[in-house]
């Protein structure tokens, strides 16, 4: 039954085969499409990041204040080319998924983790920290209008896409007095089906210390997509950064967090202002610890993993992010060379892999509370 495009809070959401009373405690306008892109998407062939959903959440900070928030159907800015974000880039985002749990209902993964890392990385670009309500209410009610966008297969979830960025219209180089914060989401699979080559990078440079290397912002992938095409060009699927100073430590992929697993200990590169804090990379490590298995979190040389590559201690390798879950490495690429990279059926990744997904999908025990329901 359609009863009004557009309610205010306490009341309900209303739209075209939709009634719901709202969980939120911040004032938000909620407008539902009465066009729908669902039909337009292929649930057996989502791939990752495509298709957007049909409504966003807007909030704006005007005046030094937060307003109130909008739930409002997918569109485009309104704003001319003077906004203040295409020219300093004072720009910063988030990943982080919803999942469609066994009995039907909706739960997303440690979605306050997400909200603190997006303030961290807002205090370094003196972007205005978005408070914890306008966040999660605006994150969850989103995902209650655009429940039908939450997929049901194997290894599928809806992505959900916070951002923040500077929004004033002028050219004077200063920072914004305006900014947006806003959510898309987008139903995806897998980012890496398969397992993926990394490329040591020998002469580009992720980040510097004193940088934002460890904020997620914007500028920090845009920068780097030279770097990963020229790697791509030569049939990798991944950049793996080394430190800025002399190219001599591991630190980073392009898209996820990474680990070794040599004579059985799990390394992983120790978090420094250069490498972004992985909240699926912090999951892996409350669960090795959980499971007993050894772990180092340090400086990693370059030379120490070429050792382990061609002695045979490197037991396996893998990625860590939201997009990326846990993506086995089969080949590293170092000075003209691609060493092949074991990758166990029964190994550490996959076990991991397994372990979280459970967790995520609603199947097994939620031991440490990582799961925030979503009301239906
Ligand atoms: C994520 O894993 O959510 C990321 O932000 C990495 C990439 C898709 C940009």
């Amino acid at each position: 039954m359609y009863l009004s495009k557009d309610t205010w809070f306490p009341l309900y959401i209303y739209g075209p085969n939709l009634i719901l009373p709202t969980s939120s405690t911040v004032k938000m306008k909620i407008t539902i499409t009465e066009t729908s892109n669902l039909s337009k998407i292929d649930f057996n062939n989502l791939g990752f990041g495509a298709g957007l959903s049909d409504h966003v959440f807007v909030c704006e900070f005007k005046n030094g204040n937060w307003g109130e928030g909008r739930i409002e159907p997918y569109s485009h800015l309104s704003q001319g080319l003077g906004l203040h974000a295409l020219h300093y880039g004072q720009a910063v985002f988030e990943g982080q998924k919803a999942y469609r749990q066994k009995d039907d209902t909706i739960a997303i993964f440690r979605p306050e983790r997400n909200w603190k890392r997006l303030n961290t990385s807002a205090k370094r670009m003196l972007i205005p920290e978005v408070p914890k309500d306008i966040f999660m209410d605006g994150l969850t009610e989103l995902i209650r209008v655009d429940a039908k966008w939450v997929p049901r297969g194997e290894n599928q979830s809806l992505y959900l896409r916070p951002f923040l960025f500077s929004s004033s219209e002028f050219v004077a180089a200063r920072p914004s007095e305006e900014y947006t914060f806003a959510i898309v989401t987008s139903p995806v699979g897998e980012l890496y089906s398969k397992p993926v080559k990394v490329k040591i990078e020998q002469s580009f440079t992720r980040a510097a210390s004193g940088g934002v290397g460890y904020a997620k912002a914007a500028g920090n992938y845009g920068a780097s997509f030279l770097a990963t095409h020229n790697a791509v060009k030569e049939g990798f699927n991944q950049v793996l950064w080394t430190d800025h100073a002399e190219h001599n430590y591991l630190e980073e992929a392009g898209t996820m967090n990474v680990t070794f697993v040599i004579n059985g200990k799990l390394i992983t590169p120790i978090l420094s202002d250069r490498i972004l804090a992985g909240i699926t990379r912090d999951s892996i490590l409350i669960l090795a610890k959980e499971w007993n298995i050894a772990v180092e979190e340090r400086r990693i040389k370059v030379d120490e993993l070429i050792a382990a590559l061609k002695n045979g201690t490197l037991n396996e390798a893998f990625g860590m992010g939201t997009a990326a879950v846990v993506s086995q490495i089969n080949g590293i690429g170092f000075n003209d060379e691609i060493f092949p990279v074991p990758v166990p059926k029964n190994g550490i990744a996959l076990r991991m892999k397994e372990a979280l997904s459970s967790i995520r999908y609603g199947e097994s025990e939620d031991k440490f509370n990582w799961m925030h329901h979503v009301k239906s």
